[in-house]
Formats: structure tokens, sequence, C-alpha cells
């Protein structure tokens, strides 16, 4: 494996310490604000793991779209500090287990899910909270299981119970989660239509599903005609809350659900940089929306609002099987996830612009197997 010092990279690294390879790089932020504030740490590794814990060498986290609402203070579902570290989920082996705790043993690959914190070489982490994986699995193509799949896989088959053959529409189909969704109607026999930008229309084909373009003139009436067609879409599963909801609900078939897990349309509006009153508004304006659709599911049981840390919270059971599944699905080469970059810690702020410029397809990746040493 090849070692770098971090500092040979970008002078975005503030490192504390020479460089070894049991020091701890972290992606942290030094302020909310924009891919400037991004900078990686390097300190000493982590602590033995207390009772409960469990010590992971970390193989690879997230580059996400919510990774940005987390460094701009823009997030609804969670409030965190300047100074955490970012990583929303994580890949890698297990090093430690803390005294009198069960768990997977040294050397398993296992996953979980983190909101904050994943973004480090080593992390201690509740032994409970990890789902082990086959070891041959490649920890990059892994993690984008963890948030983007498990969010369209439990979006259409947990929220919605979505049967084989149904025809379901994927708003943001080109982001991480949409291009999962895509993926996985093809692995597991559903139909798609997805809506993205004009340019995005080729890949959104190759994935075997309709296209319809969210910035032609006529995109809403022909969401509306595309439904009609076939008496209505199964699911809805929409990332980018572009259009009201009860235009959404008129396409669905009787019994059809809307899912709703994004912003990234209200968000792209409101601009990503803006500050003060704009901010305190946008923050606002996102808060309403996920209000207004947990409203509407009072009277209307299919109606929802995915939120995978409440997910797992309310079902880690489900968590666990579903990310089993997942796994199984790629080890089977049944799903393939779309990674179009891949990038070690001190990229990371060249990540996060990419992922602001709104160019990303799918998904980036962190990857930390570029320092220290396997157990
Ligand atoms: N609730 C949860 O648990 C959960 C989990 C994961 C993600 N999320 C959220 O889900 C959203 C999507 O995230 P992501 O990472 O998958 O992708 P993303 O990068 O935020 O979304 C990109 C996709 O959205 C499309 N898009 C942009 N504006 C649109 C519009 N007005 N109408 C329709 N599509 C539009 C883009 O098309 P073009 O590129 O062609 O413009 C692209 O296909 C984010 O808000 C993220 O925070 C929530």
């Amino acid at each position: 494996m090849h070692h770098t010092p971090p500092s040979e990279h970008s002078d975005l690294v503030t490192s504390s310490l020479p460089w070894s390879p049991k020091n701890n790089r972290r992606v942290t932020f030094n302020a909310y604000g924009g891919p400037e504030v991004i900078s990686v740490v390097t300190e000493p590794a982590v602590a033995s793991p207390g009772k409960g814990m469990a010590r992971i060498r970390v193989m690879a986290s997230s580059l996400v779209f919510t990774d940005m609402l987390i460094r701009r203070n823009l997030y609804p579902m969670l409030k965190t500090l300047p100074g955490e570290t970012l990583g929303y989920d994580v890949v890698g082996h297990v090093e430690a287990l803390g005294p009198e705790t069960t768990g997977p043993a040294p050397g398993t690959l296992v996953a979980t899910l983190t909101q904050v914190g994943g973004a480090q070489d080593w992390v201690n982490l509740p032994a409970a909270s990890l789902v082990p994986l086959p070891g041959h699995l490649d920890p990059i193509k892994v993690e984008p299981l963890i948030l983007s799949y498990m969010t369209a896989y439990q979006g259409l088959f947990r929220e919605a119970g979505v049967s084989a053959g149904a025809h379901i529409l994927v708003i943001a189909a080109t982001g991480a989660v949409g291009l999962a969704a895509l993926d996985l109607a093809r692995a597991l026999g559903l139909r798609a239509t997805g809506v993205a930008s004009s340019r995005r229309k080729a890949l959104v084909e190759q994935m075997a599903a309709d296209f319809i373009a969210y910035d032609a003139p006529d995109f809403s009436r022909r969401i509306d005609l595309a439904a009609a067609q076939q008496g209505g879409f199964a699911v809805i599963l929409d990332g980018a809350s572009h259009e009201p909801l009860p235009t959404h609900l008129r396409r669905l078939t009787r019994g059809g659900h809307y899912v709703g897990f994004g912003l990234t349309a209200l968000l792209r509006r409101a601009g990503a940089d803006a500050k003060g009153l704009r901010l305190i508004f946008g923050r606002l304006r996102l808060g309403m929306k996920v209000l207004r659709i947990l409203a509407t599911r009072l009277r209307n049981p299919n109606v929802h609002f995915y939120d995978i840390a409440g997910r797992r919270k309310a079902h880690p059971d489900w968590f666990r099987e579903d990310l089993t599944t997942l796994a199984t699905l790629l080890a089977d080469g049944r799903i393939a996830p779309h990674i179009s970059g891949v990038f070690p810690p001190e990229r990371a702020a060249e990540a996060h612009r990419l992922i602001e410029d709104g160019s990303v397809v799918g998904r980036l990746v962190l990857d930390l197997r570029g320092s220290g040493v396997l157990p």
C-alpha cells in the first residue's frame, strides 16, 4: 500500500503531529461555511475502546450531499458544531473489542451509520451497532450501500412495501440515492422512470429507466402524462422536493406511496452559500417542508418522509437485515454502485466543491485505506 504524508497533497492540511501510520487523520470543519472550512487534523490514534465499544480501522466513509448540509449548518435532522469530525458512515475492520464486549471478532469487515465521526482513520463505536460483512468485499464499493442504497431500499421496500413489476418514479434520479434506486429497480424487477436535468438523459436510460427532464418547460405535464399512461406510479421516491405534495399525490396509483427523502431542489434554489437572514429563512423553509409532509402523513399514511437515522433507531433489526441483503446483492454482482470519484482525506474539500457544484453523478467515496496498518 502506498503511504504518502498528507502534507504533500494539499495546503488545506493542518497537521499538529509528524505523520506516522499510527496517527489518526480526521476530516473536520473549522466553522460553518463553504468547502474552504474543511481541514484534516492529525492527532494520536484513538484510545482503547471502553466496555461495549469496538475500535475500527476505517477503510472508507462518506462524501455526500448530507455532509455538505452538516458543514453549512443546514441539516434539519442533527445539530452539529464546528470541530466535529465529518463522515456519515463507516466501513472498516474491527481492530479491538473493549473489555467484556461481545461483537464481531477482530479482523471482521463491518459497516455502520455514524451521521458524524466516520471520516477518520480509527474510530471507537458501539460494538452492537456494527453489521458484519463478507470479508472479500471491496470497502470502497460497500460504502455507498450504507447511506445511499439503504435510503433507496428502505424507501421502496420498508416504507412503501413495493412489489416486483410495479412502476416507480425516482426524482433526483442521478444523485447518490436516485441512482441507487434505479440500480435496485433493475436488480429487483421494478420498472422505473427517472427525473433529472436533460444532460443526464443517456445515463438514466442506461439504467433501463424512462427519462423525464426537470429543466424542460412542460416537465410537470410530462410527468402527469407518464403517470396517466400506466394508471399512476406505485411509488414516488422524491429527493428534490421541487413540486408541491398534492401534485405528486394525484400521480399515484390507488394505494400508491409518496416517499420524500431529500430537499435538493429547495437547497439549490436557496443557494448553498446563503448567509444571515437568507440562511435562517432557508432553514425554516426546509423545516416547514418536512413538517408539511409529516402533517399530511397524519391524514394519509401513504405519505412518508424517510429519515435513515430515525428508521434505524426505531428498527435496528431492519437496518442490519437490509444492509446484509444489500451486501449479498453486491457480492452476487446484481448491483453496482456508481462511484464517480474516490478521494483521500487530504482532498475532501475538493470533493465537497464538486458536491456543491451539482456536478457529481452517483457517489464520491472517502478513501482511508492509504494510511495506517491493517490489523
Ligand atoms: N432522508 C434521508 O435519510 C436521506 C438519506 C440520503 C440523502 N438524503 C438527502 O437526499 C437528497 C438527495 O441526495 P443525493 O445525495 O442522492 O443527491 P443530490 O446530489 O442531492 O441530488 C442530485 C440529483 O438531484 C437532481 N435534481 C436537482 N434539482 C432537481 C429538481 N429541481 N428536480 C428534480 N431533480 C433535481 C439532480 O439532477 P441534475 O444533476 O441533472 O441537476 C441529480 O439527479 C439530499 O437532500 C440529501 O441530503 C436524505
